[in-house]
């Protein structure tokens, strides 16, 4: 690490978590803070990748020398990182993507109905990172797919389960529940890849996470 070894490489993330609009002022959102796509995009900056950062709803400083895109629901980050993931060595979603979006969309702002329930209906929104694998370019050696997952229990079991659903190259499980990964500096998890290999970090700086997830990334752009 802190070599040079994105040198030449360019790469997009996203980070943060999206927002979908109830109406014009409410939205169902999620507690992602964006620190550790943030610390991603500053490692691989460091290592001398050309990074652009796709940020939904992040309130961190951008990082020096790294193009920030910033972006509000999940289908506006779908598209800013299909849009940009042409020719990229590899593509990282640490977003928290919203799996569902209120269906229909309302231009003017719920009133309260004296005690009623007011139904929110939801649509399915893309998944973003099985998208990318479906589509991605046929060339060698070809870009590399990195997701996340937050599992509470049976991590590994889960974290495979959802590495082979998703057809990713690698996943950065994280266990969550005890007040871990959000909002904090510091995370732990277990990095899956594809072939059986499972790479434990332990408790530490997202940079540190951030480093090892670049570490796989370039043992398999490098093969
Ligand atoms: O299925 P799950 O939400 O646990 O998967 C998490 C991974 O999938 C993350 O990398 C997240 O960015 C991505 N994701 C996505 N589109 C969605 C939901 C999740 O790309 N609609």
């Amino acid at each position: 690490e802190n070599s040079n070894d994105l040198s030449g490489r360019r790469i997009v993330i996203s980070a943060g978590g999206t927002r979908e609009a109830i109406d014009p002022v409410r939205y169902i959102g999620n507690h992602s803070s964006g620190k550790q796509g943030y610390a991603l995009a500053r490692t691989a900056a460091a290592r001398g990748a050309q990074v652009t950062l796709v940020a939904a709803n992040v309130s961190l400083p951008d990082p020096a020398g790294v193009e920030v895109v910033p972006v509000t629901s999940a289908v506006e980050l779908g598209e800013a990182v299909q849009e940009r993931r042409s020719g990229a060595d590899a593509v990282v979603m640490a977003a928290a993507v919203a799996d569902f979006r209120p269906s229909s969309s309302v231009g003017s702002k719920i009133k309260k109905s004296g005690g009623e329930p007011v139904p929110i209906g939801l649509a399915e929104n893309p998944d973003i990172l099985a998208e990318l694998v479906r589509t991605r370019p046929e060339r060698a050696p070809g870009q590399t797919v990195v997701g996340f997952a937050a599992e509470t229990d049976d991590v590994i079991a889960n974290g495979r389960a959802k590495l082979e659903r998703k057809g990713c190259d690698l996943l950065v499980v994280n266990q969550v529940g005890q007040g871990r990964a959000f909002g904090t500096d510091d995370n732990q998890a277990v990095i899956l890849g594809t072939g059986g290999s499972a790479t434990e970090v332990p408790n530490g700086p997202k940079e540190d996470l951030a480093d090892r997830v670049w570490d796989l990334v370039v043992e398999r752009l490098t093969g």
